[in-house]
């Protein structure tokens, strides 16, 4: 009587225990969202933390409109690593909530990119003739977006 007793007790908080094994390991339906969530941003891509026209200022007045001065007192080295920044900004621009799916805005990023590689490459080289070059390629594609995108 006692065995049975305790034969029950025994399969009763087994089951029990299998039964909130079971539960606990299914996912809530607030995770199954959040996993949906996730997706879907990183289909989007990156987000930008920073609006557009603070990113063009800076990058212009720090760095762009510089590389010219910068050639002519022989600064490759600095040049060089802005060659690397801008091709970076370029990444990011790219990546503009408001554009990103427009072909054109994407493929002038690209051509940036492209361009400030190459300036960071003429820069490796100590050549200020190709720097001045690249600097003038750059700025062909900073035109060419604004002409189409920018506003004013
Ligand atoms: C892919 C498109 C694109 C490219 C390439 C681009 N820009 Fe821009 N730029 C914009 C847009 C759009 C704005 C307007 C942003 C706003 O006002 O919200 C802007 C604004 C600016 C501004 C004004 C910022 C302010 O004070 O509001 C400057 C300066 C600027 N860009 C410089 C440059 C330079 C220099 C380059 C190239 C090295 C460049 N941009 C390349 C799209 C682009």
């Amino acid at each position: 009587m006692r065995n049975r007793f305790s034969f029950g007790m025994i399969t009763a908080i087994t089951l029990t225990f299998l039964v909130l094994v079971v539960v606990s390991n299914r996912p809530s339906e607030a995770a199954e969202d959040n996993k949906a969530e996730t997706k879907k941003d990183s289909a989007a891509g990156y987000n930008l933390v920073a609006p557009l026209s603070a990113i063009m200022e800076v990058m212009d007045n720090s760095i762009f409109s510089k590389i010219p001065d910068k050639a002519k007192a022989g600064k490759f080295k600095d040049i060089k690593r802005e060659g690397l920044f801008l091709a970076e900004i370029a990444n990011l621009t790219a990546q503009d909530k408001e554009y990103r799916n427009n072909k054109e805005w994407v493929s002038v990023c690209e051509k940036w990119k492209e361009a400030a590689l190459k300036l960071s490459e003429a820069a490796d080289k100590k050549d200020a003739a190709a720097v001045m070059t690249q600097h003038a390629a750059v700025e062909k594609t900073c035109e060419m977006c604004h002409e189409k995108f920018r506003d004013n």
